[in-house]
């Protein structure tokens, strides 16, 4: 199966299924001399980490990266640094019930790759889904810890911002709740609901949507390329790439549809620091491709979970008609747990365009031009 890297000068290729012996990474093109121990990956990866909670998946995974190559101690600092050679990370898969997913080796879930996958290949691993399990995942939001340093003050910050018909109050949006709630939402009064909420789901064997945003903030101005090369472009790949993704919007998005022209333009003033001030962020923090040093804001719906307990309609790959219901461990709503990996892949690509820039332009941007022509 090709197609499992992404990224030009940061390079990601990620291996391995949910019920193989262990999942891992190779990450290419991350420059020398960045202080990288486990302990800057890890605290990502317990993040996403399955079984945290009632409201994901119990599989009980400790998901403890180890670094396999790329990494020394310097002798001068004394830290453990890239060498800006390939970084290989290990995560063994510990807790795979192949058992739990044997009623779906023949039957195909509605709305799960199974049809695709044996329809391309002829075969699939049918253990957890293989690799069309978001166990993968993992291993991008290990890249997207490595990502991070790479960026000088770069913060990508993700949230779930609706679960099915809840839609958080934006005037409520706290940072620090994110973390106070196993749902990720900014908004407490509407993370105080979500459990009930899910409760209510699991207990009809059912599963729901969300919706996820990732900010990334401390970007700066000019990285991206115009055309084939835009940054909003290379973002809306990445967060579809993630599993069960099927929208992405950057800014305004699909409201901007509904704007007029003076609505939409963000206009601009000079700021007290010699850099445009931008009175709104409709643009999501890019224009041309190329990012304005606003935050970038990307947001992405995800679908509700495809294995559920409740009996679905569905075909086996001997072409009988037949009926499906999924038991095992699933997540009731997969956007949960989508927000590391959202977080991870938007870092992943400012961190690529970040050494892009760098590569094709050198230093800090030629504007302003020193004087207007009389
Ligand atoms: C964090 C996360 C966990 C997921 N867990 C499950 C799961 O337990 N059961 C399931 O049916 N799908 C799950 N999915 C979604 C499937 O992996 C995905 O729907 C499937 O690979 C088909 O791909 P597509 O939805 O992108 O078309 C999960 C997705 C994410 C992001």
């Amino acid at each position: 199966m090709s197609f499992n890297t992404f990224g030009h000068l940061f390079r990601v290729t990620t291996f391995g299924e949910s019920h193989g012996p262990a999942i891992g990474c190779v990450v290419d093109g991350c420059p020398p001399r960045i202080p990288l121990t486990e302990a800057d990956i890890q605290p990502y990866l317990d993040r996403r980490r399955p079984g945290q909670s009632r409201y994901t998946t119990q599989r009980q995974e400790p998901d403890a990266v180890k670094i396999l190559s790329g990494v020394f101690v310097d002798e001068v600092s004394g830290k453990q640094v890239t060498t800006g050679t390939p970084i290989a990370l290990l995560i063994d898969n510990v807790d795979q019930r192949s058992k739990d997913y044997s009623d779906i080796k023949d039957k195909y879930r509605p709305g799960h790759a199974d049809y695709t996958y044996d329809v391309k290949y002829g075969l699939r691993d049918y253990r957890g889904g293989g690799r069309q399990s978001a166990r993968e995942t993992a291993m991008r939001v290990a890249a997207g810890a490595i990502a991070r340093k790479i960026v000088p003050s770069l913060t990508v910050r993700g949230a779930l911002v609706q679960m099915g018909p809840h839609r958080i109050d934006r005037a409520r949006w706290d940072w620090a709740e994110v973390d106070r709630n196993p749902f990720f939402c900014p908004d407490p009064k509407t993370a105080a609901m979500l459990g009930d909420y899910l409760d209510g789901l699991r207990k009809r064997g059912s599963s729901i949507g969300a919706v996820i945003e990732v900010v990334a903030e401390g970007v700066p101005s000019g990285l991206g390329a115009p055309i084939y090369g835009k940054l909003d472009g290379d973002l809306a790949g990445a967060l579809m790439s993630i599993n069960a993704v099927k929208g992405v919007e950057i800014g305004a998005g699909f409201a901007a549809a509904e704007l007029a022209g003076e609505q939409n333009g963000d206009e601009m003033r000079m700021g007290n620091d010699g850099k445009p001030l931008f009175l709104s962020n409709n643009a999501g923090g890019i224009l041309g491709g190329i990012s304005t040093g606003q935050p970038i804001v990307a947001r992405f719906a995800v679908k509700p979970t495809s294995s559920i307990l409740i009996p679905r309609r569905t075909v086996d790959r001997y072409g009988r008609e037949t009926e499906i219901s999924t038991i095992g461990r699933h997540d009731p709503c997969v956007g949960i747990r989508a927000v590391p990996i959202g977080e991870a892949m938007v870092a992943c690509v400012v961190a690529d365009h970040y050494l892009r820039q760098r590569g094709q332009v050198g230093g800090p941007p030629a504007w302003p031009l020193p004087a207007a022509p009389r």
